[in-house]
């Protein structure tokens, strides 16, 4: 499949690596392409481009920016270049000041999470909430000895749902489809969760799990 990543981060990186790694094209984009350009030399295949570039590539969308700004980095893809696509949305809306006792803030509240803001915005686009609730370093095939950790996604469209399930699949996650976009005002915040021991301990090698009967 055609992957367009939106975003040079760790998140848009360590996403763009296990697209490559399960064999689908990939082009990395950002408003500076140049700043990739030692990621892609060591990252054979991913091409690089802007934001538009790499909307326009893409058959599915990641978006990996920094929340605040992420309304702004999807005009710069291009309404057009996002319309009828899966938009796998990894944002948070992290606010900037500092956690407090580990806990960091947002500039959301819980009537309205920043992905159905996104939705809104961009109505012609399928975004599904998924890999904003573990650090990058374990988006990929993550090894824990409890086995298959669980990721929390929604979406309002069941087509791109069922899509991001098998990349989930490939990428080793079981996935709880937590239903429309509303559910990411829940899912959103699991960041907040899975950031405090983090902040307060320096461990950031967990992940959540649903137990079910
Ligand atoms: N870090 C993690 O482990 C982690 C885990 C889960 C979810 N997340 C979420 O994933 C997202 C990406 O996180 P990250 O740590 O990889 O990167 P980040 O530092 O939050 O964001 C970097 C990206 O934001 C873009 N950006 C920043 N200011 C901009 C502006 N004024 N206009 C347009 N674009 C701008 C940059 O664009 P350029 O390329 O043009 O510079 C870059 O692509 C965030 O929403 C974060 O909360 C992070």
């Amino acid at each position: 499949m055609k992957i367009g990543v939106l975003g040079s981060g760790d998140v848009a990186k360590s996403l763009a690596a296990g697209f490559l790694k399960h064999g689908h094209d990939v082009t990395v984009g950002s408003r500076t392409p140049a700043k990739l350009a030692d990621w892609a030399a060591a990252n054979a295949g991913a091409a690089i481009g802007t934001f538009n570039t790499a909307a326009a590539n893409g058959q599915l969308i990641v978006l990996a920016v920094k929340g605040a700004v992420a309304e702004d980095v999807l005009r710069l893809a291009g309404a057009g270049n996002l319309k009828g696509k899966t938009v796998i949305d990894a944002t948070n809306p992290i606010a900037d000041a500092p956690p407090v006792n580990g806990v960091l803030p947002f500039f959301t509240d819980f009537k309205e999470s920043l992905m159905e803001q996104l939705q809104r915005e961009f109505a012609d686009a399928h975004f599904v909430k998924a890999f904003n609730s573990v650090g990058n370093t374990l988006m990929v095939n993550p090894q824990f000895k409890d086995g298959k950790p669980t990721m929390f996604i929604c979406g309002n469209n069941e087509k791109a749902k069922a899509e991001v399930r098998g990349i989930l699949d490939q990428f080793g996650w079981e996935t709880a489809d937590m239903g429309k976009a509303e559910a990411a005002r829940a899912i959103e915040p699991l960041c907040i969760l899975w950031c405090i021991p983090g902040f307060t301990s320096n461990q950031w090698t967990h992940a959540f799990k649903l137990l079910t009967h």
